[in-house]
């Protein structure tokens, strides 16, 4: 078991009286949770530990699948010298962990008129200038809970390849985590977002399948079925989504 690490912060409220915790389910770990002990059943995700711990998430959970990238996560495991990264909601905790949620990072989003930029690399040195800084270090790549490579979209950035950028960043869901541990402090999500508007604006082909649709739902193909849905309750909702037909 690792010691218990100094500080305790603020993102979390807690729900319960400090030290009590819910029902025991299984085997427990101890984890240190914004730098205070608890015992979590093994096979929670970081998530379940936080609020089985009797704290309440009220800023940096969404929607609980991996999806939105709301729950930014840095732990360190005993013994193990490494600061790792991942998702609240998708990382299991582990004997002695550390860790602590990192609901927001703070970056600068730039401002700009899509219809005044082109798609090449003077967007990016107007609106994203910071790219430039990039050392090569991989360390965003190897901070991605997506999998993603992240050095090789801020290559491609330099190199004013919008289309490659799209898609190498295509899965990023702003997490954060890769602008928290970027040496040069260079903001690759949000240099991502733009390159991804700037290839829906000007470099994607045209999809006669999608303006069909698109026809389609303006003339209220499938306005009854939108009604329908806006009546129901979450849990019919809920059943409804989770049967359906997904790709
Ligand atoms: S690219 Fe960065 S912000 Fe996007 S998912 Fe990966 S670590 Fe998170
Ligand atoms: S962490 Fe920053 S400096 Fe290192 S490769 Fe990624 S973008 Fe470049
Ligand atoms: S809560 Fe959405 S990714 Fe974890």
């Amino acid at each position: 078991m690792g010691s218990a690490p100094a500080g305790a912060g603020g993102v979390l409220s807690s729900s319960q009286e400090d030290g009590q915790q819910g029902k025991a389910v299984g085997s427990l770990v101890t984890v240190y949770i914004m730098g205070k002990a608890y015992e979590v059943p093994a096979e929670a995700t970081i998530m379940g530990a936080i609020e089985y711990a009797g704290h309440q998430i009220i800023r940096g959970a969404g929607c609980r699948e991996g999806y939105c990238g709301a729950c930014a996560t840095i732990y360190r495991l005993p013994g193990d010298y490494k600061i790792r990264t991942g998702l609240a909601c998708m990382t299991m905790v582990e004997e002695g962990m550390t860790l602590a949620q990192i609901p927001s990072v703070p970056a600068e989003k730039a401002i700009y008129d899509i219809e005044k930029l082109k798609p090449n690399v003077t967007a990016i040195q107007q609106m994203y200038p910071t790219v430039f800084r990039c050392v090569a270090c991989n360390t965003c790549t190897k901070s991605c809970p997506q999998g993603l490579q992240v050095m090789d979209y801020v290559q491609a950035a330099k190199r004013g390849d919008i289309a490659a950028v799209m898609d190498l960043s295509f899965d990023c869901v702003v997490c954060g985590l890769c602008m928290l541990r970027c040496p040069a402090e260079i903001t690759q999500p949000l240099m991502g977002i733009m390159a991804k508007r700037l290839y829906g604006r000007y470099l994607r082909k045209e999809s006669p399948e999608l303006a069909e649709r698109v026809k389609a739902v303006e003339d209220g193909a499938y306005a009854a079925e939108y009604a329908e849905l806006m009546k129901m309750g979450r849990e019919d909702l809920s059943k409804r989504y989770y049967a359906r037909d997904s790709e």
